[in-house]
């Protein structure tokens, strides 16, 4: 069990974006966007398994970082999200 709330996101060491999914999913990637380096904790929405900069509206895929559709063609970082109780670690 943990205390977070579906769709709430942190930041960690102020570069990651964390965000809780519900269950015991947690997605994380990078909080500059490639293109123009929007803030992604403040511009970035989730769709689906997308995550969303709402700068210049390109999409990047949750599983791979890479784009979808949108500015640019360079891949956001995406990382894997271990829950281990009391701390998360990203690989
Ligand atoms: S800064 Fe994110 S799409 Fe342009």
């Amino acid at each position: 069990m943990n205390n977070y709330r579906i769709g709430e996101r942190f930041l960690i060491n102020e570069d990651k974006v964390v965000v809780y999914l519900g269950g015991n999913k947690f997605v994380a990637f990078e909080r500059y966007c490639p293109h123009l380096r929007c803030d992604l904790f403040k511009y970035g929405v989730i769709i689906g398994d997308e995550v969303i900069c709402q700068c210049h509206f390109t999409h990047f895929s949750l599983t791979d970082g890479k784009p979808i559709k949108g500015a640019t063609n360079k891949p956001l970082r995406v990382y894997k999200v271990i829950n281990e109780g009391e701390t998360l670690k990203l690989l």
